[in-house]
C-alpha cells in the first residue's frame, strides 16, 4: 500500500527539494568575497591529504564544492584533496544523495578510496563530512578504515539520526504531502533500502521499530548488539583509532532535527523524564559544560531568542547509553581528550567564516 505513495514521492522528491532548497540545501554556503585565510603550511612540507564527502542536495563537483576545495588548497598549498563521488555524472551523484542504499554507498566509497594512490600513505588522510556525509564517513572509519582516517571533521552531521524530515515552506502543499508520506512510510523496507534519509531517521517515540527496520544508523551506532552483548568491536576499535573526532554543530541549524545530533545528542521520547541521575555517573561528566538536560549553544546575551525555546528536551552525548557504555569507542576517544565539540554560527552548512580555523587546526598536519 505504501509503495505507490513512495513511487509518487520518488518522482516528485527532487523538484520538492529544489523548492525548499534554501531550507534544506546542504551545500556549503560560501560568500565569494571572504578574506583569504593566511597560508598555514610552507610549501616544502607535504601536507596530509584530505577527503571530503558532500552533503544532501550537493554533488562532488558542484560549483560550491569546487570553490571550497580551491580555498582549502590556497590555505594549504600542495594538499591533495579528493571529493567523494557515487557517480562521476554530476546529476546522478546528486541523486545518490537522496536515493540508494547507504551501506552499498559506503562500501563503494571504501573501494574508491583504496584505489587512490595519493591516499595510501602512512598515517592516513584527514576527512571532512558535510551533513550526511559526516555519518557516512564515520561508517567508513568503523567498517573499513583502510586507508585510515587521521582526523575526522563532521559538519552538521546526523550522528544520532533525525527525528523529523526537514520542514517545508509554508503553503507548499506538495512538499507537505510528500513529507507526510515519507514520515508515514519511513520504516518500510522499501524506504529503508532506497531513501537515504530514511536510513538515518530515528524516531525516539518508536525506537523498537527503528531498531528492527534500520540497517544503517542502528548498525554503525552498535545499537542492535551493544558491545556488552557482543556488538561489533571492530567499529569501536576503528573509531577510537582516530587521532581526533571533531563534531561541528551549527548554532541556528533548522534543517537537522534535532541539531544536537551533530554532537551525538538526540531528542528524548515524549513523556520520557530525564531522570536527575541521567548522566550523573561520577567522573564521566566532568568537563561537560552544558546544562544537564539542555545543551546551551549560544552566548548568554543571545539566549532569549525564541528559536531555542522551541527545542525539545535533548539527551546530550554524555548521557547516551551509546556513550556511557562505549558501544562505538566514542567514550574512549573522549576520555582521551580527542573528541572536539565545536560550533559554527549560523544555519545548516553555513561554513563561511567558520571553516578556516577548523581547517587550520585539524587538516593537513
Ligand atoms: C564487524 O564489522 C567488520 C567490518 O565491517 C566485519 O568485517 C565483521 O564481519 C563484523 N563482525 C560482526 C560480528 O558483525
Amino acid at each position: 500500500m505504501l509503495r505507490p505513495v513512495l513511487v509518487v514521492l520518488l518522482a516528485s522528491f527532487l523538484p520538492i527539494y529544489a523548492l525548499y532548497a534554501p531550507i534544506d540545501n546542504a551545500s556549503p554556503q560560501i560568500v565569494p568575497q571572504v578574506p583569504k585565510p593566511t597560508k598555514i603550511h610552507s610549501s616544502d612540507s607535504t601536507p596530509r591529504p584530505l577527503v571530503i564527502w558532500h552533503g544532501l542536495g550537493d554533488s562532488y563537483n558542484a560549483p560550491g564544492m569546487l570553490q571550497f576545495i580551491e580555498m582549502v588548497k590556497e590555505a594549504i598549498p600542495g594538499i591533495f584533496v579528493h571529493s567523494v563521488y557515487l557517480d562521476e555524472d554530476q546529476d546522478k551523484d546528486r541523486q545518490a544523495g537522496f536515493y540508494g542504499n547507504v551501506n552499498d554507498q559506503v562500501k563503494l566509497v571504501s573501494e574508491q578510496l583504496t584505489a587512490i594512490p595519493e591516499l595510501q600513505i602512512e598515517g592516513g588522510f584527514d576527512a571532512m563530512g558535510f551533513s550526511q556525509g559526516g555519518q557516512f564517513l564515520r561508517a567508513y572509519v568503523e567498517r573499513y578504515n583502510s586507508p585510515p582516517v587521521h582526523n575526522l571533521l563532521t559538519f552538521g552531521s546526523q550522528h544520532m539520526g533525525i527525528s523529523d524530515i526537514p520542514p517545508c515552506r509554508p503553503y507548499d502543499l506538495l512538499c507537505q504531502v510528500a513529507r507526510r508520506a515519507t514520515r508515514a512510510g519511513v520504516y518500510g523496507s522499501w524506504a529503508q533500502e532506497n531513501l537515504v534519509q530514511a536510513q538515518y531517521y530515528r524516531d525516539p517515540n518508536n525506537l523498537a521499530t527503528y531498531l528492527t527496520a534500520n540497517h544503517f544508523l542502528a548498525d554503525i551506532n552498535n545499537e542492535l548488539i551493544p558491545l556488552s552483548s557482543g556488538g561489533n568491536e571492530t567499529y569501536a576499535k576503528n573509531l577510537a583509532s582516530l587521532n581526533k573526532l571533531i563534531l561541528i554543530l551549527f548554532t541556528e541549524d533548522k534543517t537537522v532535527v534535532p541539531k544536537e545530533s551533530s554532537w551525538f545528542g538526540s531528542e528524548a521520547a515524549e513523556g520520557d523524564e530525564l531522570a536527575p541521575s541521567y548522566g550523573r555517573r561520577p567522573g564521566f561528566n566532568e568537563g561537560y559544560k552544558g546544562s544537564q538536560e539542555q545543551i546551551q549553544l549560544v552566548p548568554p546575551q543571545a539566549r532569549s531568542e525564541p528559536v531555542f525555546q522551541l527545542s525539545k528536551q535533548i539527551i546530550p552525548m554524555h548521557s547516551q547509553p551509546l556513550y556511557i557504555e562505549d558501544w562505538i569507542g566514542l567514550r574512549t576517544l573522549d576520555e582521551r581528550g580527542d573528541v572536539e565539540l565545536q560550533t559554527c554560527k549560523g544555519e545548516h552548512m553555513q561554513l563561511d567564516g567558520c571553516w578556516e580555523d577548523l581547517v587550520a587546526k585539524w587538516v593537513g598536519k
